[in-house]
């Protein structure tokens, strides 16, 4: 892999994402996400952050919250994001994400944050009760990537909606101070078969870290056993396996596994669905449990190993932290002058 040099972006870009660490990392935020995070590292320079800021958005036990620090930072090590080449740290490490948000409190407008639909879904009924920060949330996302100047943000789908409101903060910025081109507008990358992967208990839901019901999701910690429990009991419909595409659309949880097929296998839907055409959900199960077991199982072992040599871990983030307050600082200190604060 070539040299990148640290403060300038390289190969046309900076790339940064976040994950919570707020437990039961799962096979939806590999897929979506870390996985991708995983293959952008050859032609970028990346910045991966465990977002602990975004995390207490609602309540965590701070112990816990400190053991899931380390459980994302060991996923991403895990999963192949190579440490001394790419940047992995916790957000609340560096300063900037927390100033560079409130001044884009500043920028955005209530309007735009209140058609955010994930503030809606995580706040339901008691909006009144939710917290400030949980409203805010989607400016420290822009703030997160803005402060780095970075052009591309693998996530999953659920993250767009977030993602175009931080084009907007980046443009209004540009205009409201009169600096075009300061911020670039940073480009969603969402991609794969697997961009939305639902529970494997209802098709309609989507796989997430908050699920009551454990056997909804593959949590990236499952052993083999469990992996292999929870694919056999995962909901299905009374039909084999769809002949086509369009079949498949109409039947949530047979779309799911195969989108989950393919993604493990690195293939289309289609190439799926014409591999196990008419197939018995039995038959595309059990070779379904054994693609998830030889790809999730050496990662679950892998976050195991590491966890349980935690100041390894919190030395990649601190080495980590300070490789990114040095991209941040001088880009915060152009925000500050152009802002108007004296320096
Ligand atoms: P988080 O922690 O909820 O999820 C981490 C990543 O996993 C993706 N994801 C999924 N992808 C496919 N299917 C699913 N069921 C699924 N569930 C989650 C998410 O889209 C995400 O990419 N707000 C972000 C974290 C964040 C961030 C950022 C991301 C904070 N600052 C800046 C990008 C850039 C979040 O809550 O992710």
């Amino acid at each position: 892999m070539e040299n990148k040099p640290e403060n300038s972006a390289v190969g046309g870009g900076r790339v940064f994402s976040g994950v919570q660490p707020t437990g039961n990392l799962h096979l939806g935020n590999y897929l979506g996400a870390i996985r991708n995070f995983v293959t952008l590292q050859e032609h970028y320079a990346c910045l991966y952050c465990v977002v602990d800021l975004h995390a207490i958005t609602v309540w965590q036990e701070p112990s816990v919250l400190a053991r899931h620090t380390r459980e994302v930072t060991a996923a991403f090590i895990a999963c192949g994001i190579d440490p001394k080449n790419q940047i992995i740290f916790n957000q609340s490490a560096v300063s900037a994400h927390a100033e560079l948000a409130w001044i884009f409190n500043c920028v955005a407008r209530m309007g735009w944050l209140g058609r955010m639909t994930q503030f809606k879904d995580k706040a339901g009924k008691h909006q009144q009760n939710a917290s400030v920060g949980l409203f805010a949330y989607p400016n420290l996302m822009a703030a997160d990537i803005l402060a780095y100047k970075s052009t591309h943000v693998p996530v999953g789908e659920d993250q767009k909606q977030h993602l175009e409101l931080s084009r907007d903060i980046a443009q209004k910025f540009n205009k409201d101070f009169d600096v075009p081109d300061f911020f670039p507008l940073p480009e969603p990358l969402i991609q794969g078969p697997a961009t939305r992967v639902m529970s494997l208990r209802d098709g309609t839901a989507k796989m997430s870290k908050s699920d009551k019901s454990d056997n909804s999701r593959i949590n990236l910690t499952d052993d083999a056993d469990l992996i292999v429990k929870k694919i056999r009991k995962a909901k299905t419909d009374p039909h084999p396996l769809p002949t086509n595409e369009e079949q498949a659309k109409d039947r949530p949880e047979a779309d799911n596994l195969i989108g989950i097929f393919a993604a493990l296998s690195n293939e289309t839907r289609g190439q799926v669905i014409t591999r196990f055409a008419g197939t018995s959900f039995a038959d595309f199960k059990k070779e379904l449990s054994d693609l998830a077991v030889s790809v999730l199982a050496p990662i679950g072992e892998e976050i195991a190993r590491l966890m349980a040599a935690p100041d390894h871990v919190d030395e990649v983030l601190r080495a980590g932290a300070a490789r990114a307050d040095a991209i941040a600082t001088p880009i915060m200190d152009d925000v500050k002058r152009i802002v108007g604060f004296i320096r």
